[in-house]
């Protein structure tokens, strides 16, 4: 398989898992953050009777403890908040379409969701103002690994174990069986997935940071949300000695390079705490369903 055939393999619609439109409206009205957001998030929600049925359970659940019965979408938003709703809608509209098949990509859903959560708290602390940004961002990082397996499993494995024999990272092993990799791959989804350029070019260059240019600090804060989350526990290549972190990364996140082991440890309290939290409030999402798809982080 070369780099060209992947490609098209990436954009044909018929082998190309689609996002929910609703998800992809859901990004973009929140992504404007302006007066009419709850409404037109309620609006986009009510296209989805299912998607309706379970925030309306949600914002009724004891998670909320709201006083009085939530009856309407509008309110239910207004409840949970709006980022909250497009959050839980983008993480289980990725889950259903690229849905974890089977406990082999359980530890990488885990590290998705705890990398989400991760990016968030960072982009809190250095007060980047797009919190929901940096969670989709850090949830789909990886997502080009979840393709790359699902087009062709024993490739993947096959490029797992050379970067474990090899003592290399995994993006060259996948470059080398692939012709590419899964930062490159995860951009072209979420290209096709109509996701804000940021958060593409986040997913593409989340290894390289350094390479950005249409959103330098969201890339920045994904890359050092990696490796928070594995530092957390929620490693899905738990054999491989971590990847120095950027330089030019760590720039934008905290400048002062004698006080960054201590923000790491910090935080992973926090990301462990708050990944807990997002299961939670998505399993009340998903209810029924979500024993089989996602089973409860293992930490390891
Ligand atoms: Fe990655
Ligand atoms: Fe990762």
């Amino acid at each position: 398989m070369d780099r060209t055939l992947l490609r098209r393999l990436t954009e044909e619609t018929t082998a190309l898992p689609t996002l929910p439109l609703v998800a992809s409206r859901l990004v973009e009205a929140v992504a404007r953050m302006d007066a009419e957001t709850t409404e037109s998030v309620a609006r986009i929600l009510a296209l989805d009777p299912g998607l309706t049925a379970r925030t309306l359970r949600l914002a009724n659940s004891d998670c909320y403890g709201f006083p009085r019965k939530v009856g309407s979408v509008e309110l239910a938003v207004l409840v949970l908040g709006p980022g909250t709703i497009r959050d839980l809608v983008l993480t289980a509209s990725v889950v259903q379409t690229l849905g974890p098949d089977g406990r082999a990509m359980t530890d990488l859903w885990n590290h998705a969701m705890a990398c989400g959560v991760a990016a968030r708290a960072l982009a809190e602390r250095t007060q980047y103002p797009l919190l929901g940004e940096a969670y989709a961002a850090g949830l789909l990082h990886d997502i080009g690994a979840v393709l790359l397996r699902q087009k062709d499993p024993q490739r993947f494995e096959a490029a797992i174990a050379l970067a474990d024999t090899q003592r290399m990272p995994l993006e060259e092993a996948e470059r080398g069986l692939f012709g590419s990799d899964h930062s490159e791959v995860g951009g072209w989804l979420a290209e096709r997935w109509g996701l804000p350029g940021e958060i593409v070019e986040a997913i593409a260059c989340h290894h390289h940071p350094e390479v950005a240019v249409r959103s330098p600090e969201l890339t920045a804060l994904v890359h050092i949300a990696d490796s928070l989350a594995d530092r957390a526990g929620y490693s899905w290549t738990p054999l491989r000695a971590p990847q120095p972190l950027s330089a030019y990364a760590w720039e934008s996140v905290e400048p002062d390079p004698s006080r960054r082991e201590a923000l790491l440890d910090g935080l992973a309290e926090v990301v462990v705490r708050e990944a807990e939290r997002e299961r939670e409030l998505f399993a009340e999402f998903r209810r029924a369903q979500e024993e089989d798809a996602w089973p409860s982080p293992q930490r390891v």
